[in-house]
C-alpha cells in the first residue's frame, strides 16, 4: 500500500465488481439506443474505461473537461475548458462522473448537457458523498456505485493535487498529507 494512505476504502475487486454489475445495467436500459457517455475528465479516467470496456452493446464515447474558479466552487465560476466533440441532440446520454460530492460540478455538467437536447440524460457516479452535498443541488445521481462517508479520498483516478490517480483502489489520505 502507497506510503500516504491511511486505509483502504474501496479494494480493486470491490471496484471491479461494482463497476461490472453498473456495465451490465447500462447494457441492459441502453440496448438498441446507442448512447453516448460522456466521461468528465480527469477523475473519470479508471472509471470510464472499465465501465465502456464491459458495456456490451453499441456506443459512443466522448469527453468533457470542466474547471472551477478561485476558492468556491459555484456553478457559476465552473467553464468548459473542453466540450464534447458529437451532437447530442436527440441522443441518449450517460455522464460518467468519479465522485459526486457537492454536487456543484455534476449540476454544472448536467445543464451544460442539457442544453444540446439529448433524447434522455442520466447520471452514473462510481462515489457519492452524500454529507458534504450544496443544498441547492437537488440532481439525484441514476446509478451509484459505492456511497462514502466524508473523508477524501484517492486513487483510481482521484487525485490530490494531481498525484494518486494511479492507484488500482480507492483509499483515504493521511490528513499530514494534506494538513
Ligand atoms: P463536487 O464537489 O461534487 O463538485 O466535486 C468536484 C470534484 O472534486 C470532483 O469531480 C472530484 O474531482 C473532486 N473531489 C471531490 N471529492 C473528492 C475526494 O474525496 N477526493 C478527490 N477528489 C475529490
Ligand atoms: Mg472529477
Amino acid at each position: 500500500m502507497n506510503q500516504d494512505i491511511k486505509q483502504i476504502l474501496l479494494t480493486e475487486e470491490q471496484i471491479q465488481s461494482k463497476v461490472r454489475e453498473l456495465a451490465q445495467q447500462l447494457s441492459e436500459e441502453y440496448a438498441g439506443k446507442d448512447p453516448v457517455f460522456v466521461g468528465v475528465l480527469k477523475g473519470v479516467v479508471m472509471f470510464f474505461s472499465d465501465v465502456v470496456r464491459n458495456v456490451q452493446i453499441p456506443c459512443q464515447l466522448d469527453f468533457m473537461w470542466i474547471s472551477s474558479y478561485g476558492s468556491g466552487t459555484t456553478s457559476g465560476s465552473m467553464n468548459v475548458k473542453k466540450d464534447v466533440s458529437a451532437d447530442l441532440k436527440g441522443r441518449h446520454v450517460v455522464i460518467l462522473e468519479d465522485i459526486y460530492d457537492t454536487g456543484n460540478s455534476l449540476n454544472f455538467t448536467y445543464h451544460h448537457l442539457l442544453s444540446k437536447e439529448p433524447a434522455s440524460l442520466k447520471i452514473c457516479t462510481l462515489l457519492d458523498k452524500p454529507e458534504r452535498r450544496n443544498p441547492a443541488v437537488t440532481l439525484k445521481p441514476d446509478y451509484v456505485g459505492y456511497v462514502i462517508p466524508n473523508e477524501f479520498v484517492v486513487g483510481y483516478g482521484l487525485d490530490y493535487n494531481e498525484h494518486y490517480r494511479n492507484l488500482p483502489y480507492i483509499g483515504v489520505l493521511k490528513p499530514e498529507v494534506y494538513q
